[in-house]
């Protein structure tokens, strides 16, 4: 299977090694012909190329994985790819969320599958194991910590009294958060994962800009010692949960009972919880980020097309959000 990567960053260059690394002989099928580079300084050698027409116009290519991340030209070039008949992995969460009902519409219309394990909860893996419980029974609700670097920054704030401006600081010398943070302590980076969760358990597409959310760059040092004085912390969650037609989407801060396992999730690691009849809560936790485990999700959807898996194009609608008082949901 001859596929190109676009983008050789974080997440691209994670699936160059693991792949050129094949330790498996499935992995071994997977052939990189082009990756896609933004600057002609990055061409090492021919397999390189900064002409995404290059890639799009080879019939040899069945599959594009796209880790260029943001909006644009990712979409275009998602797009492109579906309408030249070629699969597409994905880790691209924004995009994926903002451009979900014409992406995954266009998937289906040209029996292509459109992946995105890397998209959410990096390495867990969470799509799959929604999926995996699906064959059985709905997922009747999720909740989790969906992004790591707040969580580092909450974890810090209440083990070590620190204020946020401080652990926001520590966060992006680890090279955890971006350079433009918004969307890691505004809730945005949840919210997209949130929607391509209710999609994976709900089959409903969300408008993420209609997705009521709250971050935690107003959190306190008192917040934190008021949680402490009463056997709480405070962790950034995402939830979702469908009640009849209707969705009920939420990201906020929410003061966590410290015994709670998701209390209890420290560093920048996600915990991810799915509800159903017979399994009742099942919690997923590891890496949500960072080069190889995001890697390692998107090399397992290329594992799965190598292996003839069509996986299920969604048929998703587009869903309707409930008000904020309608939302039904309780602390654990
Ligand atoms: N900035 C994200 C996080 C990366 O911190 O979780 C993974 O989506």
């Amino acid at each position: 299977m001859q596929i190109a990567i676009l983008g050789r960053g974080v997440v691209g260059g994670g699936i160059v090694k693991l792949v050129e690394e094949a330790e498996t002989p499935l992995l071994r099928k997977i052939k990189i012909k082009k990756i896609l580079v933004h600057r002609d300084e990055q061409i090492l050698d021919d397999q390189h190329t900064t002409d995404f027409v290059e890639i799009v116009n080879d019939p040899e290519i069945s599959v594009v994985c796209e880790c260029i991340g943001g909006v644009e030209p990712a979409h275009s070039y998602v797009k492109r790819a579906l309408e030249a008949g070629k699969h597409v992995v994905t880790a691209n969460k924004k995009m994926l969320a903002v451009y979900a009902g014409e992406l995954f519409d266009l998937a289906r219309q040209k029996g292509l599958v459109l992946a995105y394990e890397a998209s959410v909860g990096g390495g867990i893996p969470w799509i799959d194991n929604i999926k995996h419980i699906q064959r059985l029974e709905p997922v009747t609700s999720f909740q989790g910590i969906f992004n790591g670097t707040s969580n580092y920054i909450l974890s810090q704030m209440a083990e070590k009294d620190l204020d946020f401006a401080a652990c926001l600081k520590e966060a992006q010398e680890l090279g955890y958060a971006e350079k433009d943070p918004s969307d890691d302590i505004d809730g945005g980076d949840v919210c997209y994962k949130v929607c391509l969760s209710a999609l994976t358990a709900f089959g409903k597409i969300a408008d993420p800009s209609q997705v009521d959310q709250w971050g935690i760059r107003h959190l306190t040092k008192e917040d934190f010692a008021w949680a402490k004085a009463n056997g709480r912390t405070i962790k950034l969650l995402g939830r979702g949960r469908q009640t009849g037609e209707k969705l009920s989407l939420q990201v906020l801060p929410v003061m966590l009972k410290k015994t709670s396992l998701l209390a209890r999730v420290g560093l920048n690691f996600n915990a991810l919880e799915t509800d159903s009849a017979s399994l009742g809560p099942e919690t997923f936790v590891g890496q949500g980020a960072g080069s190889l485990p995001t890697a390692h999700a998107a090399v397992q959807d290329l594992l799965d097309l190598a292996e003839g898996k069509k996986g299920i194009v969604q048929s998703a609608e587009p869903g309707q959000l409930t008000d904020e008082e309608e939302q039904t949901f309780y602390l654990r």
